[in-house]
């Protein structure tokens, strides 16, 4: 069969721009943020955060063999506990929730980052394999002391 050399060239175009067209569109689906599972399925009164567990006894609890869960409140404009000790190599799941507004959560040079929205528990887990300073960090503005709320994690 004899095909014209345009025709074979559209051909080939043809069956390029298909496939990176799928690819775009797969790789959109591993990607979007709206194909992640949600991580604040939970929920809780925010008035009745600290007498309810585990946000009466916020911080870090031990649960497993180099296994930890951090539990964390936030509020305008702080980070409770404001100080965290984290032994090297520990798995962390991070159990967040807010007490007033929505705040963020996110812990600078990995990949947690949360929208914090009152109401709900967020939680994410991270395993800090190398030693150093972490700042965790509001990236939701939520009032005149967002610029100040944040928290250190120090893995040691
Ligand atoms: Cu809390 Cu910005």
């Amino acid at each position: 069969m004899h095909i014209h050399k345009f025709e074979k060239i559209w051909l080939i175009l043809g069956t390029v721009t298909l496939v990176a067209f799928l690819s775009t569109i797969g790789i959109q689906a591993f990607t979007s943020p709206d194909h992640a599972p949600p991580s604040d399925l939970t929920t809780i009164e925010p008035e009745e955060v600290e007498t309810t567990a585990p946000f009466d006894e916020p911080g870090l609890k031990k649960v497993g063999e180099n296994e930890y869960e951090l539990v964390m409140i936030l509020q305008s404009f702080g980070f409770t506990p404001g100080e965290v000790e984290i032994p090297q190599g520990a798995k962390v799941k991070f159990i967040v929730t807010s007490i007033d507004v929505v705040h963020g959560f996110e812990v600078a040079g990995t990949n947690i980052n949360m929208m914090v929205t009152p109401g709900h528990i967020n939680s994410m887990t991270y395993t800090f394999d190398e030693k150093g300073s972490f700042l965790i960090l509001c990236n939701e503005y939520c009032g005149i002391g967002h610029h100040y709320m944040s928290a250190e994690l120090e893995v040691k």
